[in-house]
């Protein structure tokens, strides 16, 4: 076979694969662009909360929303458009090589599944690792609304799915008027993928019930052993209510006979938080509260400043913190900037 005849040979192949592709829906793009979206504290609709290097991600899908009800149709024809953009290969600007992008089969269906609440402001804590926009700014700046609403029509005309994964953040989602209502339509709708983040400083009756009904999973970031290492951290006096809640949460999971729905974070702070006393009495605490899952983070803020550093001694106590959850049997979840850490020791 000349060298012509051989190429020939492997452009067919090429094509027969291409066909194949394109006839499964094969194609590089991303969870969120094909079925998820999220709202931004300034007033924005967005296709998600990912900052993409110089790119800047977060592809927008309204601005200046205000809580309407949201036009089905008009909703995914843009969110089609920006498929078609990863199926033609070249993805919308923001989304350029980001690390999220993956290349599977996917369906051409309009559905959500993969909603994140991050409209809200207020929050009853002040953590010093928190990047979050100040209330003063947005309250200036953009219109706060209840979203309610628009949710309950999107479910009732099928836009978003029982299986979704409905992620509540912040500023403080138990803070808002908004958040027990819209809870309740989660829990009596019947989803069960529902994940709340909180400060845990304010009780919340609909989460205790998601707990006894096993429809959700609580994330607490905790971020210290001792009660004042806590204040230091959160900068107000919230150490006892807090544990106080988490024993009413804990109850409630032995009453659903469940596991791992309430998970116990902590935010490594450097210099502020990572000593080896408060990492043991944040065990003792977590194992007579009769919880069975932790987290473990690093201020993303420090680490993009610190990421070159020799960060031996913090990786030891990311370590320390791990071997622990381990001899414990806990289950452990590790965030990405603590991954990172982690990984930029492995030489
Ligand atoms: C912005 S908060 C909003 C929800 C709620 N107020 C809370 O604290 O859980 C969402 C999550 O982001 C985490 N977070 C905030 N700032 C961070 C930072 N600089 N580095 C790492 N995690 C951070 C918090 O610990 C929390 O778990
Ligand atoms: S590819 Fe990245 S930036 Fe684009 S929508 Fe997906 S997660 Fe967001
Ligand atoms: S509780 Fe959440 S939103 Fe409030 S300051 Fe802490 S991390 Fe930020």
């Amino acid at each position: 076979m000349d060298e012509t005849e051989s190429k020939q040979i492997n452009d067919n192949s090429d094509m027969i694969e291409n066909e194949k592709q394109q006839s499964k829906n094969v194609y590089v793009s991303c969870e969120l662009i094909e079925h998820g979206f999220m709202v931004d504290n300034s007033n924005g609709v967005r296709v998600c909360s990912i900052i993409n290097k110089e790119y800047g991600g977060r592809p927008v899908i309204f601005e200046n929303y205000t809580g309407e009800i949201i036009d089905k149709e008009k909703f995914f024809a843009i969110k089609r458009n920006h498929r078609e953009k990863m199926k033609s290969g070249i993805p919308p600007f923001e989304c350029t090589d980001c690390p999220m992008l993956i290349e599977k089969e996917w369906d051409d269906n309009d559905y959500i599944d993969n909603l994140l609440f991050a409209h809200w402001v207020d929050c009853n804590s002040r953590c010093i690792y928190c990047g979050a926009t100040t209330e003063e700014f947005v309250r200036e700046n953009y219109k706060y609304y209840d979203f309610t609403p628009a949710i309950e029509e999107m479910i009732k005309n099928g836009s978003l799915i029982k299986s979704a994964k409905i992620d509540f953040a912040g500023g403080e989602p138990t803070v808002y008027p908004e958040f027990e209502r819209l809870l309740s339509v989660f829990l009596r709708e019947g989803f069960s993928n529902i994940y709340v983040n909180t400060s845990g400083i304010k009780y919340s009756q609909s989460i205790t019930r998601a707990l006894k009904n096993n429809q959700i999973t609580l994330t607490i970031s905790i971020d210290a052993g001792t009660k004042k290492m806590h204040k230091k951290v959160k900068c107000v006096s919230s150490f006892d209510k807090v544990w106080a809640n988490i024993y009413k949460y804990s109850k409630a999971q032995q009453e659903a006979n469940s596991k791992e729905k309430i998970c116990l974070k902590y935010v490594f702070v450097p210099k502020v938080n990572v000593q080896k006393r408060e990492i043991d009495i944040f065990f003792k605490n977590v194992i007579k509260a009769n919880v069975d899952y932790v987290a473990l983070s690093l201020d993303m803020l420090w680490w993009e400043k610190h990421k070159y550093d020799n960060n031996e001694k913090l990786i030891k106590m990311a370590n320390y913190f791990i071997e622990q959850s381990k001899e414990k049997n806990l289950k452990l979840t590790i965030y990405p900037w603590a991954r990172w850490l982690l990984e930029s020791g492995i030489s």
